[in-house]
Protein backbone atom coordinates (compact mmCIF):
# COMPACT_ATOMS: atom_id res chain seq x y z
CA UNK A 1 0.00 0.00 0.00
CA UNK A 2 1.07 3.64 -0.52
CA UNK A 3 4.03 1.84 -2.71
CA UNK A 4 3.93 4.68 -5.14
CA UNK A 5 5.55 6.96 -2.38
CA UNK A 6 8.45 6.01 -0.98
CA UNK A 7 8.64 8.39 2.15
CA UNK A 8 5.25 7.35 3.06
CA UNK A 9 6.20 3.56 2.98
CA UNK A 10 9.49 4.31 5.43
CA UNK A 11 6.83 5.98 7.69
CA UNK A 12 4.78 3.01 7.53
CA UNK A 13 7.34 0.44 8.50
CA UNK A 14 8.07 2.36 11.11
CA UNK A 15 4.66 2.47 12.38
CA UNK A 16 4.75 -1.52 11.76
CA UNK A 17 7.53 -1.49 13.88
CA UNK A 18 6.67 0.62 16.62
CA UNK A 19 3.40 -0.95 17.17
CA UNK A 20 4.80 -4.64 17.02
CA UNK A 21 6.97 -3.11 19.90
CA UNK A 22 4.43 -2.27 22.13
CA UNK A 23 1.66 -5.33 20.75
CA UNK A 24 3.56 -8.07 19.88
CA UNK A 25 2.78 -9.50 16.00
CA UNK A 26 -0.19 -11.15 16.22
CA UNK A 27 -2.41 -8.04 17.56
CA UNK A 28 0.12 -5.45 15.17
CA UNK A 29 -0.93 -7.31 12.29
CA UNK A 30 -4.37 -7.55 12.89
CA UNK A 31 -4.08 -3.80 13.03
CA UNK A 32 -2.04 -3.35 10.01
CA UNK A 33 -4.54 -5.31 8.33
CA UNK A 34 -7.55 -3.16 9.38
CA UNK A 35 -5.46 0.25 8.37
CA UNK A 36 -5.04 -1.73 4.70
CA UNK A 37 -9.09 -2.68 5.00
CA UNK A 38 -10.05 1.15 5.55
CA UNK A 39 -7.33 2.29 3.24
CA UNK A 40 -9.09 0.73 0.06
CA UNK A 41 -11.94 1.07 0.89
CA UNK A 42 -11.70 5.04 1.27
CA UNK A 43 -9.63 4.92 -2.37
CA UNK A 44 -12.19 2.74 -4.05
CA UNK A 45 -14.75 5.02 -2.89
CA UNK A 46 -13.04 8.07 -4.20
CA UNK A 47 -12.14 6.03 -7.41
CA UNK A 48 -16.29 5.50 -7.48
CA UNK A 49 -17.01 9.16 -7.36
CA UNK A 50 -14.44 10.43 -9.76
CA UNK A 51 -15.46 8.22 -12.19
CA UNK A 52 -19.30 9.08 -11.48
CA UNK A 53 -18.34 12.35 -12.40
CA UNK A 54 -15.86 11.92 -14.89
CA UNK A 55 -18.98 10.40 -16.94
CA UNK A 56 -21.46 12.27 -15.71
CA UNK A 57 -25.20 11.22 -15.68
CA UNK A 58 -25.57 10.33 -19.40
CA UNK A 59 -24.41 6.71 -18.76
CA UNK A 60 -26.22 5.65 -16.18
CA UNK A 61 -29.17 3.84 -18.02
CA UNK A 62 -27.65 0.26 -19.04
CA UNK A 63 -30.88 -1.03 -20.07
CA UNK A 64 -31.93 1.47 -22.66
CA UNK A 65 -30.81 2.55 -25.80
CA UNK A 66 -30.07 6.03 -25.00
CA UNK A 67 -28.55 7.46 -28.32
CA UNK A 68 -29.85 6.74 -32.03
CA UNK A 69 -27.16 5.34 -34.43
CA UNK A 70 -27.00 8.65 -36.21
CA UNK A 71 -26.30 10.35 -32.74
CA UNK A 72 -29.40 11.89 -31.41
CA UNK A 73 -30.63 11.24 -27.78
CA UNK A 74 -33.11 9.17 -26.50
CA UNK A 75 -34.20 10.94 -23.20
CA UNK A 76 -34.84 8.44 -20.28
CA UNK A 77 -35.32 9.54 -16.84
CA UNK A 78 -31.71 9.59 -15.37
CA UNK A 79 -29.66 10.78 -18.57
CA UNK A 80 -30.12 14.50 -18.08
CA UNK A 81 -29.34 16.74 -15.31
CA UNK A 82 -32.30 19.22 -14.96
CA UNK A 83 -29.82 22.16 -13.42
CA UNK A 84 -27.41 22.41 -16.57
CA UNK A 85 -30.32 22.15 -19.13
CA UNK A 86 -32.04 24.98 -17.31
CA UNK A 87 -28.89 26.80 -17.31
CA UNK A 88 -28.58 26.77 -20.77
CA UNK A 89 -32.08 27.19 -21.70
CA UNK A 90 -33.78 30.03 -19.10
CA UNK A 91 -31.28 32.80 -20.12
CA UNK A 92 -32.76 32.38 -24.04
CA UNK A 93 -36.32 33.72 -23.06
CA UNK A 94 -37.94 31.33 -24.99
CA UNK A 95 -41.46 31.03 -25.63
CA UNK A 96 -43.13 27.15 -25.94
CA UNK A 97 -46.32 26.80 -27.85
CA UNK A 98 -48.49 23.86 -27.56
CA UNK A 99 -51.00 23.04 -29.80
CA UNK A 100 -54.02 20.64 -28.82
CA UNK A 101 -57.18 19.94 -31.23
CA UNK A 102 -60.52 18.97 -28.81
CA UNK A 103 -63.30 18.64 -31.31
CA UNK A 104 -66.48 17.05 -31.15
CA UNK A 105 -66.37 14.98 -27.60
CA UNK A 106 -62.95 15.43 -26.98
CA UNK A 107 -63.10 19.04 -25.39
CA UNK A 108 -64.11 16.94 -22.05
CA UNK A 109 -60.34 16.13 -22.01
CA UNK A 110 -59.59 19.30 -21.89
CA UNK A 111 -59.98 20.59 -18.33
CA UNK A 112 -57.57 17.79 -16.65
CA UNK A 113 -54.97 18.25 -19.97
CA UNK A 114 -54.68 21.62 -18.96
CA UNK A 115 -54.80 21.19 -15.05
CA UNK A 116 -52.18 18.75 -15.59
CA UNK A 117 -49.52 20.47 -17.88
CA UNK A 118 -49.93 23.95 -15.46
CA UNK A 119 -48.31 20.91 -12.65
CA UNK A 120 -45.74 19.87 -15.06
CA UNK A 121 -45.21 20.98 -18.73
CA UNK A 122 -42.40 23.40 -19.08
CA UNK A 123 -42.58 25.27 -15.92
CA UNK A 124 -40.63 28.43 -15.42
CA UNK A 125 -40.92 28.50 -19.07
CA UNK A 126 -43.25 30.76 -20.75
CA UNK A 127 -45.87 28.52 -22.41
CA UNK A 128 -48.58 29.73 -24.70
CA UNK A 129 -51.27 26.89 -25.91
CA UNK A 130 -53.68 27.64 -28.87
CA UNK A 131 -56.64 25.26 -28.76
CA UNK A 132 -58.38 24.69 -31.64
CA UNK A 133 -61.83 23.56 -31.14
CA UNK A 134 -65.26 23.71 -32.45
CA UNK A 135 -66.93 24.65 -29.09
CA UNK A 136 -65.32 27.58 -27.69
CA UNK A 137 -67.33 28.13 -25.42
CA UNK A 138 -66.61 24.93 -23.54
CA UNK A 139 -63.15 25.41 -22.95
CA UNK A 140 -62.79 25.27 -19.08
CA UNK A 141 -61.63 28.40 -16.85
CA UNK A 142 -58.17 26.89 -15.90
CA UNK A 143 -56.13 28.62 -13.21
CA UNK A 144 -52.49 29.54 -15.34
CA UNK A 145 -49.08 29.96 -13.54
CA UNK A 146 -47.24 33.43 -14.56
CA UNK A 147 -45.97 33.51 -17.85
CA UNK A 148 -48.55 31.39 -19.22
CA UNK A 149 -51.90 31.42 -21.45
CA UNK A 150 -54.45 29.97 -23.43
CA UNK A 151 -55.43 30.90 -27.18
CA UNK A 152 -58.53 29.29 -28.10
CA UNK A 153 -59.09 28.78 -32.31
CA UNK A 154 -62.42 28.18 -33.75
CA UNK A 155 -62.57 25.55 -36.50
CA UNK A 156 -65.40 23.31 -37.43
CA UNK A 157 -66.49 20.23 -36.24
CA UNK A 158 -66.21 16.85 -38.63
CA UNK A 159 -68.16 13.48 -38.40
CA UNK A 160 -65.09 11.23 -38.95
CA UNK A 161 -62.12 11.58 -36.48
CA UNK A 162 -59.78 10.54 -39.37
CA UNK A 163 -61.01 13.87 -40.84
CA UNK A 164 -59.95 15.47 -37.53
CA UNK A 165 -56.53 13.67 -37.79
CA UNK A 166 -55.85 14.77 -41.24
CA UNK A 167 -56.80 18.26 -41.45
CA UNK A 168 -54.73 19.14 -37.91
CA UNK A 169 -51.09 19.39 -39.89
CA UNK A 170 -52.76 22.03 -42.65
CA UNK A 171 -54.10 23.75 -39.30
CA UNK A 172 -50.78 24.12 -37.87
CA UNK A 173 -49.26 24.74 -40.93
CA UNK A 174 -51.26 27.86 -40.79
CA UNK A 175 -50.89 28.79 -37.47
CA UNK A 176 -47.45 28.66 -37.28
CA UNK A 177 -47.37 31.01 -40.78
CA UNK A 178 -49.73 33.84 -39.66
CA UNK A 179 -48.42 33.68 -36.10
CA UNK A 180 -45.93 31.55 -34.48
CA UNK A 181 -42.89 32.45 -36.49
CA UNK A 182 -43.18 35.93 -34.35
CA UNK A 183 -44.81 34.87 -30.94
CA UNK A 184 -42.73 31.42 -30.08
CA UNK A 185 -39.41 29.34 -30.57
CA UNK A 186 -40.51 26.07 -29.91
CA UNK A 187 -43.41 24.16 -30.22
CA UNK A 188 -45.01 21.04 -29.14
CA UNK A 189 -48.04 19.74 -30.74
CA UNK A 190 -49.87 17.05 -28.52
CA UNK A 191 -53.14 15.03 -28.32
CA UNK A 192 -55.78 16.26 -25.95
CA UNK A 193 -57.30 12.57 -24.78
CA UNK A 194 -53.65 12.91 -22.34
CA UNK A 195 -52.56 13.48 -19.12
CA UNK A 196 -49.01 14.84 -17.67
CA UNK A 197 -47.94 12.72 -14.53
CA UNK A 198 -44.55 13.80 -14.24
CA UNK A 199 -41.78 16.81 -15.20
CA UNK A 200 -41.52 17.15 -18.70
CA UNK A 201 -39.10 20.31 -19.62
CA UNK A 202 -36.10 21.43 -21.12
CA UNK A 203 -34.57 18.17 -21.88
CA UNK A 204 -37.27 17.54 -24.41
CA UNK A 205 -35.85 20.86 -26.45
CA UNK A 206 -34.17 20.10 -29.86
CA UNK A 207 -33.90 21.18 -33.72
CA UNK A 208 -37.09 18.51 -34.25
CA UNK A 209 -38.12 16.19 -31.77
CA UNK A 210 -40.31 12.27 -31.91
CA UNK A 211 -41.49 10.35 -29.66
CA UNK A 212 -41.00 6.37 -29.71
CA UNK A 213 -44.30 4.82 -30.02
CA UNK A 214 -44.78 2.92 -26.76
CA UNK A 215 -46.21 -0.28 -28.22
CA UNK A 216 -43.25 -0.43 -30.54
CA UNK A 217 -39.89 0.68 -28.83
CA UNK A 218 -39.02 -2.92 -27.79
CA UNK A 219 -40.38 -4.26 -30.82
CA UNK A 220 -37.76 -4.94 -34.45
CA UNK A 221 -38.39 -3.32 -37.59
CA UNK A 222 -40.92 -5.77 -39.31
CA UNK A 223 -43.65 -4.93 -36.48
CA UNK A 224 -43.90 -1.66 -37.21
CA UNK A 225 -47.02 -0.37 -38.69
CA UNK A 226 -45.89 1.54 -41.11
CA UNK A 227 -47.84 2.23 -44.10
CA UNK A 228 -47.21 -0.84 -46.28
CA UNK A 229 -48.61 0.07 -50.40
CA UNK A 230 -46.72 1.85 -52.60
CA UNK A 231 -49.60 3.78 -53.91
CA UNK A 232 -49.57 5.83 -51.06
CA UNK A 233 -47.19 9.03 -50.18
CA UNK A 234 -46.87 7.72 -46.49
CA UNK A 235 -45.49 4.28 -48.14
CA UNK A 236 -41.86 2.53 -46.63
CA UNK A 237 -40.64 -0.59 -47.98
CA UNK A 238 -39.90 -3.68 -45.41
CA UNK A 239 -36.50 -3.53 -44.43
CA UNK A 240 -36.41 0.44 -44.25
CA UNK A 241 -37.70 2.84 -40.76
CA UNK A 242 -35.35 3.55 -37.77
CA UNK A 243 -38.06 3.55 -35.14
CA UNK A 244 -42.34 3.46 -34.90
CA UNK A 245 -42.95 7.06 -33.66
CA UNK A 246 -46.01 8.06 -32.28
CA UNK A 247 -48.36 10.70 -34.04
CA UNK A 248 -48.99 12.09 -30.52
CA UNK A 249 -46.41 14.15 -30.64
CA UNK A 250 -44.39 16.49 -32.50
CA UNK A 251 -42.18 18.98 -31.56
CA UNK A 252 -38.47 21.31 -32.08
CA UNK A 253 -37.91 24.74 -33.44
CA UNK A 254 -40.98 26.47 -34.76
CA UNK A 255 -39.61 26.48 -38.20
CA UNK A 256 -38.43 22.74 -38.57
CA UNK A 257 -42.10 21.87 -36.99
CA UNK A 258 -43.70 24.15 -39.92
CA UNK A 259 -41.54 21.87 -42.74
CA UNK A 260 -43.17 18.73 -41.19
CA UNK A 261 -46.54 20.44 -41.12
CA UNK A 262 -46.30 21.78 -44.79
CA UNK A 263 -44.88 18.44 -46.36
CA UNK A 264 -47.60 16.11 -44.65
CA UNK A 265 -50.35 18.32 -45.10
CA UNK A 266 -48.85 18.15 -49.07
CA UNK A 267 -48.71 14.50 -48.53
CA UNK A 268 -51.93 14.05 -47.01
CA UNK A 269 -53.56 15.87 -50.10
CA UNK A 270 -51.77 13.75 -52.88
CA UNK A 271 -53.03 10.75 -50.90
CA UNK A 272 -56.76 12.43 -51.14
CA UNK A 273 -56.28 12.83 -54.54
CA UNK A 274 -55.68 9.78 -55.64
CA UNK A 275 -58.36 8.15 -53.04
CA UNK A 276 -56.50 6.05 -50.31
CA UNK A 277 -56.05 6.87 -47.05
CA UNK A 278 -52.99 5.80 -44.79
CA UNK A 279 -53.08 3.32 -42.58
CA UNK A 280 -52.63 5.38 -39.45
CA UNK A 281 -53.49 8.41 -41.34
CA UNK A 282 -51.07 11.27 -40.06
CA UNK A 283 -48.85 9.16 -37.98
CA UNK A 284 -48.07 7.02 -40.94
CA UNK A 285 -46.93 10.48 -42.60
CA UNK A 286 -45.15 11.68 -40.01
CA UNK A 287 -43.39 8.21 -39.60
CA UNK A 288 -41.89 8.55 -43.09
CA UNK A 289 -40.74 11.97 -42.17
CA UNK A 290 -38.97 11.12 -39.76
CA UNK A 291 -37.38 8.45 -41.86
CA UNK A 292 -36.09 10.67 -44.55
CA UNK A 293 -35.92 14.35 -41.89
CA UNK A 294 -33.86 12.34 -38.84
CA UNK A 295 -35.41 13.44 -35.39
CA UNK A 296 -32.46 15.60 -33.72
CA UNK A 297 -33.81 14.38 -30.10
CA UNK A 298 -36.12 11.38 -29.38
CA UNK A 299 -38.54 11.64 -25.96
CA UNK A 300 -38.53 7.64 -24.67
CA UNK A 301 -41.76 6.13 -23.75
CA UNK A 302 -42.05 7.81 -20.52
CA UNK A 303 -43.23 11.08 -22.68
CA UNK A 304 -46.14 9.48 -24.20
CA UNK A 305 -47.13 6.27 -22.45
CA UNK A 306 -50.22 4.29 -22.84
CA UNK A 307 -52.28 4.20 -18.98
CA UNK A 308 -51.22 4.77 -15.49
CA UNK A 309 -48.83 1.61 -14.93
CA UNK A 310 -45.01 2.36 -15.38
CA UNK A 311 -43.76 -0.72 -17.61
CA UNK A 312 -39.66 -2.40 -16.66
CA UNK A 313 -37.54 0.19 -18.47
CA UNK A 314 -40.46 2.79 -18.14
CA UNK A 315 -39.64 4.12 -14.19
CA UNK A 316 -41.42 7.45 -14.72
CA UNK A 317 -44.61 8.29 -16.48
CA UNK A 318 -44.73 11.87 -17.93
CA UNK A 319 -47.40 11.96 -20.25
CA UNK A 320 -49.87 9.42 -21.13
CA UNK A 321 -52.93 8.95 -22.98
CA UNK A 322 -55.96 8.45 -20.86
CA UNK A 323 -57.99 5.63 -21.07
CA UNK A 324 -61.29 6.02 -23.34
CA UNK A 325 -64.42 4.12 -24.57
CA UNK A 326 -63.82 5.14 -28.48
CA UNK A 327 -67.67 4.36 -29.14
CA UNK A 328 -68.51 7.46 -26.25
CA UNK A 329 -66.28 10.22 -27.76
CA UNK A 330 -65.40 9.42 -31.52
CA UNK A 331 -68.15 10.73 -34.21
CA UNK A 332 -68.22 7.41 -36.04
C1 LIG B 1 -38.56 37.79 -23.04
O1 LIG B 1 -39.48 37.53 -24.08
C2 LIG B 1 -40.71 38.22 -23.94
C3 LIG B 1 -41.67 37.73 -25.02
O2 LIG B 1 -41.04 37.42 -26.20
C4 LIG B 1 -40.46 39.72 -23.99
O3 LIG B 1 -41.69 40.41 -23.83
C5 LIG B 1 -39.50 40.10 -22.90
O4 LIG B 1 -39.17 41.46 -23.00
C6 LIG B 1 -38.23 39.26 -22.98
N1 LIG B 1 -37.41 39.51 -21.81
C7 LIG B 1 -36.11 39.74 -21.90
C8 LIG B 1 -35.40 39.98 -20.62
O5 LIG B 1 -35.50 39.75 -22.97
Amino acid sequence: WRCYDSTLITDDIMFIVLIRSKMGTMKSLLIVCMFVFVYSCVSSLNNLISLCLCLGLANSRKDVVTVTPWLAPIVWEGTFDMNILDAIYKPQNITVANTVFAVGKYVQFLKDYLESAEQYFMLGYRVHYYIFTDQPEAVPTVTLGADRRITTLKIPGSDRWQEITLRRMEMIENLIETQLVSEADYIFCLDVDTKFYGHWGAESLSRLVAAVHFGFYSASREHFTYERRPESQAYIPYGEGDYYYGGAMIGGLVREVYKVTKTCHLWLDMDKANSIEAVWQEESHLNKYFLYNKPTKLLSPEYLWHGPYAGNEVKIIRFTQVWKDASKVRPN
